[in-house]
């Protein structure tokens, strides 16, 4: 009978809480999630805590609780680590016995990775729309009380009684002004997206462009390995942003692998969607700080960067009516994606 229930179910001995019965799609499920560590026979005779230690921690308390208290016990969403991303089930433990003594437990587990995905998703768009608006009232703040400092240094600059160093101090504060405009240029990216005026561009041209720019600062032991669609698309955005986008990238890439390694550029088409990915050889980016690199500010380099690089290609993508996700590659090293809809001709 359980052999036919679409999701996974275990009974598990109450006492001991090692398995005694499951179905198919239990051993598929955790088949599943263990694949790339090691195969999976029968789960029978073993206790979550056998194959995942992590998990465990939180389904057997819940099947204690269930033998406890003799009643049925649920988790709407258990956090099942795996090597290819984490998962997630909902539970529910529910106890069987002879008159009061529970002796088994049924666990069934349901998988809602999906769903929790899917919400972290949404969330992580409301939190990126919320920073744009703070960001950009900021940067609109500061840019009037920039235009503000520049009229009076230049009323200064004017006076007759200026000395020569008086003169050496305002070419700091000009100075000054320039980067801060620079970085509330950047801001204002991220908030609006960048350069409002849009034309068909050819992605494969400005890619190569870009690479001959960049040539310089990437040094020549950053080999680059280019594989372009000839029949990719034009897409609607600017030249200008979409260099911005790529030059962000690479330069990351460097920093990424300290001047030295392999760099991967591809253009592709997928469907409606022009796919322009950069893939690079360093160490990758570690979980914890992947959900963070497009927040603007967010850096590791510290002193050394902005952290406003991939808000910036953030802003321009979504401007562009596009996408923009991070991951690591297999080989380990940091992997950029965008995806933006092709023109329709
Ligand atoms: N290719 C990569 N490999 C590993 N980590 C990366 C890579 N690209 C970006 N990161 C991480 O993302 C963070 C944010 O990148 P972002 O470009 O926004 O800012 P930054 O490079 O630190 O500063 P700035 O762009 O102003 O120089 C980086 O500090 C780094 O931790
Ligand atoms: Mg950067």
């Amino acid at each position: 009978m359980i052999e036919s229930l679409p999701f996974a179910l275990l009974v598990c001995d109450a006492r001991t809480l090692t398995i005694v019965e499951h179905n198919a799609a239990a051993s598929a499920f955790f088949g599943e999630v263990l694949a790339s560590s090691r195969p999976l026979r029968s789960l029978v005779g073993h206790g979550a805590s056998d194959f995942f230690p992590d998990f465990a921690e939180t389904l057997e308390p819940l099947q204690r609780r269930a033998v406890e208290t003799r009643e049925t016990c649920c988790a709407d969403e258990l956090r099942v680590p795996s090597p290819g991303g984490e998962r997630f089930v909902a539970v529910t433990v529910q106890p069987m016995g002879v008159d009061e003594a529970v002796m088994y437990l049924m666990v069934s587990l349901l998988e809602v990775t999906q769903k929790v995905a899917g919400r972290e998703r949404q969330q992580y768009l409301q939190r990126m729309e919320s920073v744009g608006t703070l960001a950009g009232g900021l940067a609109h703040d500061v840019n009037n009380m920039l235009f503000a400092i520049v009229g009076h240094a230049y009323l200064l600059r004017a006076r007759n009684e200026m000395t020569p160093e008086a003169l050496g101090e305002l070419d700091q504060i000009d100075a000054a002004i320039t980067r801060a405009r620079a970085l509330t240029a950047k801001l204002l990216t991220f908030a609006r997206g960048g350069c409002p005026e849009r034309g068909p561009v050819q992605v494969n041209e400005t890619v190569m462009e870009t690479l001959r720019l960049l040539s310089g600062s990437l040094g020549t032991n950053v080999i680059l390995d280019v594989s372009l669609d000839p029949d990719l698309p034009l897409i609607l955005a600017d030249s200008g942003g979409l260099q911005q986008i790529l030059m962000n990238f690479c330069v990351n890439a460097r920093d990424a692998m300290e001047g030295r390694g392999r760099l991967w550029i591809r253009t592709a088409q997928e469907g409606s969607s022009v796919l322009l990915e950069v893939r690079d050889s360093g160490p990758g980016i570690p979980e914890t700080v992947r959900s963070r690199i497009f927040e603007p500010f967010f850096t590791t380099k510290r002193g050394q960067g902005t952290g406003l690089g991939l808000s910036v290609v953030y802003g321009l993508v979504k401007n562009y009516g596009g996408s923009v996700t991070a991951d690591n590659a297999r080989g380990g090293g940091a992997r950029f994606t965008v995806r933006l809809p092709a023109l329709q001709d």
